[in-house]
Order: C-alpha cells, then structure tokens, then sequence
C-alpha cells in the first residue's frame, strides 16, 4: 500500500467535525478513491476539552494552529474561519512551508485570495476550495477545469443557505425573520457573524471567487453593489408572489465588453424559472456560456456534510497529485475589475413605499419618477393597517440602476412618504 496522506486539520467545528468524522470513519472507502490511506495526523481547536461528535483523543493537539504548518503533515486543511487572524497566520505558514492547502474559508480568500494563489504557484503546490462557494456543489471544479472553452456571459445564483433558508421559511410559515435567523444558525448554515449572511457579504466574498474563476479577475469585493435581506419584509414576499415572483437573495456578475457588473442583493424572480423554485438551505449557480450554456447546477450550500463533501474532495484531488493555478488561471494573468457603471445595469425594478394618503401624494410620486425617466408598468395601492397612509407598489419599466436611484432618493425625501422604500430588481433572464 503507498504511504499514508499526512493531514493537519485546524479548527474541528461544524464543518471541521465533519472532515474529521469522515477520515476517521470512512478511511478505507476515501483511500480507493485517494489510492493511498488519508491519515488525520494533527488538529487545532481553540478549546482541547470541549466534547466532541468524533473521538480525537488520539490525534495529536496542537494548542497554536500556526504550529500544525511545521508538522510532517502532507496537507493543511483549514477550517478555522475568519478573513485574517488564525486562519490567513496559518494558510500563509503552510504555503511558506511548502505544504497544500485545502480552506472553506470564502471571507480570506475575497480579501486575500490573489496574494495566497500568487504564494502557492510559486511555490508550486496547490490551494483548494471547493466549500468556499455554494457549499456541496463543485461549481469551483466546473468553472476552473471544465466551462473554459467558450466565454462566459454571466455568473448568477443563490450562493447563501442562510438567507435562502430564511426567505423560503418566511414565505412558507409566515415567521419573523429573527426566529427563522435561529434556526438556521441551530442547523450550522450561518456564520460565526450572521450579519455576514443576512447583509450580503458572504454571498459577496463567494461572488468574489466564482468573478475570478470565471472571468478572470482578481479576488475582491469592492468593486461591487452589495445588499442583504434585513429589510425584506412578509409584504414584499406576498406581492412578490401576485405578481408571480419570489424574492431570492442573489449574486450576479455578468460580463458587458470590457466590464464586470456584479452585484449581490435581493431580486424578484420569476416563478417556474430555474432560480426561482430553489428552497431552504439549497443553492444554485446558473452559468451562461456563449454557445454552450446555459449550465445549472443546484445542491446544498450550507451545513456539515455538503460542506464536508467539498473539503474531502479537494483532499482526495490533492491526494493523488492534482496541481495547477489556484483560480483556473496564472495568479499573474488575473486582471483588476473594471466596474460597469450604474447606466448599463437596466432591469424593471420593484418599489414598495407608505405614502400619506392625502390629495396630489401620488402625483407628486409620479412626478419624481418622470424626472428621472423612469416609466410605470403597474402599480397596487392597499391601505395600510395603521395611521393615514397607504401602501404602494410599483413594477417599473426597464431602467437604469441611476435612473431609480435618483427617482428613489427623491421618493425618500418626500415629506409625503412615510418611512423608507423598498427596491427590488426583477430578474430578466
Ligand atoms: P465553527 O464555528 O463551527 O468552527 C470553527 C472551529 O475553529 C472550531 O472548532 C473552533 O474551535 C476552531 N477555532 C477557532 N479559533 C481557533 C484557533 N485560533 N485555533 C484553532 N482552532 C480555532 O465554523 P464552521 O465549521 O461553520 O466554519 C468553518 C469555515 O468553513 C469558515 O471559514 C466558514 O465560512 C466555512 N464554511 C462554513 C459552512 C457552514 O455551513 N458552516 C459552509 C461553507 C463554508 P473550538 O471547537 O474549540 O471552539
Ligand atoms: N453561512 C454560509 C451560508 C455557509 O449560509 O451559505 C456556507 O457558505
């Protein structure tokens, strides 16, 4: 038999108990599949008493995880989280070391990624990352090794098992959104800040990594418009749904010639389109490729075992000698993005206000909106159960991101508006 692969693993939470469980349990089913056993030689936690699902007691400890990089372990599985801290101190001790390393960590490798790839290609060896992304689904494998022949258009999905996972529940149920936030944090999905998960920013940081995958660009986030969930509220998942959408929270980057639109934040999707009927903690990414596609993949994308799943497998690659760029290409040849501006982001929009119910309050609304070219396609107006005002809905014609931007800042400032609109693009493809 060849010699045992030699694994270090930091951190031994949801998804690390879930490596852990699988390389001790299932050893001998992962070797057929490594063609060498896999060997959990030593793992760092924070705390070494703490109960566990999986029996380490006999796995060495290492009380600094930094220290697991100058073990005579093959590979370094980083399971830690947080974009620096431990986990960047780690990642870059065991590129320098010369060791692999496997992470699900999408918040380090949006803020770090370009750095780490550039340090592991020189070096040689390889950094993996499958989890990082839409969880159990190998979406990272498919746009790094496979859709590489025809340009890709357009990168687009529900990349957040927890917002998914809240959305669906509070259409399902009817329950605040707070009580449905604990249970998906119960369940393992959010991260250790949910505000990373509810404000959009892990969708961004994942977002961040399929841009590179596909489009050849830098890791990063802050070339793009971001938004989360926390003010979507039970009245926008109805009307959504009389007007034959749901909301999803979705990142989207999309090429337009030499520019990169990409965006997180909620939309309103099309009822019997292929986003539109993914529920709970499932994911999915749609790739549109010029001729070929498009491509959709759909899976699980937050919690142990999908998570799980995806780390082993870059282990196993690992394991039996797969090599090549972090992202798919050179670290060297990946571009900073150019953002496409406001004006070429056109979609119908959704607008939802508390107007004073008092005369000329609409007519001035739709004067705003004439100001800034936007154009009416229908509207609902519905009295509002409390006070003198009522609510209004309204589905915009195609328009620019500026144009509505401008109607809604004039919309807010309004002394007949009562509280703050709410604006929703309306996916078209
Ligand atoms: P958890 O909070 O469940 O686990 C974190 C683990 O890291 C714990 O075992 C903790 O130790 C350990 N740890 C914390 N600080 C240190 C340190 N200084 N040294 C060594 N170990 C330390 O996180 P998750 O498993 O949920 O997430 C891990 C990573 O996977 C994150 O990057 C996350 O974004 C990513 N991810 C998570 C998914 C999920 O569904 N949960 C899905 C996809 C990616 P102790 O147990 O002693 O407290
Ligand atoms: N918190 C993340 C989510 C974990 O809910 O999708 C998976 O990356």
């Amino acid at each position: 038999m060849a010699e045992p692969f030699r694994i270090a693993l930091a951190g031994v939470g949801t998804v690390g108990g879930g490596v852990a469980h699988q390389l001790l349990t299932r050893g001998d089913e992962l070797a057929h599949r490594a063609g060498r056993p896999l060997k959990l030689i030593a793992v760092s936690t924070r705390e070494v008493d703490k109960p566990r699902r999986t029996d380490l007691a006999g796995i060495p400890w290492q009380a600094n995880c930094v220290d697991l990089a100058s073990t005579d372990a093959h590979i370094i599985v980083e399971l830690i989280g947080g974009e620096d801290g431990p986990a960047l101190d780690l990642i870059e001790a065991a590129l320098e070391a010369r060791k692999p390393v496997v992470t699900a960590n999408k918040a380090l490798l949006a803020a770090h990624g370009l750095r780490l790839a550039t340090t592991a290609e020189s070096a040689g060896i390889p950094l993996r990352f499958e989890a990082a992304a839409a969880g159990g689904i190998p979406i990272v494998k498919a746009l790094r090794e496979s859709l590489i022949t025809y340009p890709i258009e357009c990168v687009r999905g529900i990349l957040n098992g927890t917002c998914n996972y809240i959305l669906t529940e509070m259409e399902a149920t009817g329950s605040p959104f707070a009580e449905v936030l604990r249970d998906a944090q119960a369940h393992g999905y959010a991260e250790a800040d949910p505000a990373l998960d509810v404000g959009g920013g892990d969708t961004a940081h994942k977002l961040a990594i399929l841009s590179a995958l596909a489009f050849g660009v830098a890791p990063g986030t802050r070339s793009m418009r971001v938004s989360g969930i926390t003010a979507i509220e039970q009245e926008d998942i109805s009307f959504a749904r009389e007007f034959g959408y749901r909301i999803k929270l979705l990142g989207v980057a999309r090429r337009n010639g030499q520019q990169l639109d990409q965006r997180v934040g909620p939309a309103m999707v099309k009822i019997a389109t292929p986003l539109a009927d993914v529920d709970g903690v499932f994911n999915a990414v749609v790739v549109h490729v010029a001729s070929a596609g498009p491509f959709i993949f759909e899976g699980r994308g937050a919690g142990e075992e999908p998570t799980t799943s995806a780390v082993i497998a870059d282990i196993v690659d690992i394991a039996r000698g797969a090599n090549g760029p972090a992202f798919g290409r050179p670290a060297r040849d990946l571009e900073p993005v150019v953002s496409a501006p406001g004006d070429a982001c056109r979609s119908p929009f959704y607008v939802r206000f508390a107007l004073l119910d008092a005369p000329g309050a609409l007519a001035e609304i739709a004067g705003h909106l004439a100001h800034a070219g936007v154009s009416i396609d229908s509207m609902i107006q519905r009295p509002q159960s409390t006070a003198d005002a009522v609510v209004i809905v309204m589905i915009t014609h195609e328009c620019s991101q500026t144009a509505i931007e401008a109607a809604i800042k004039a919309i807010s400032a309004s002394d007949k508006v009562v509280g703050i609109p709410c604006l929703i693009p309306m996916e078209t493809i």
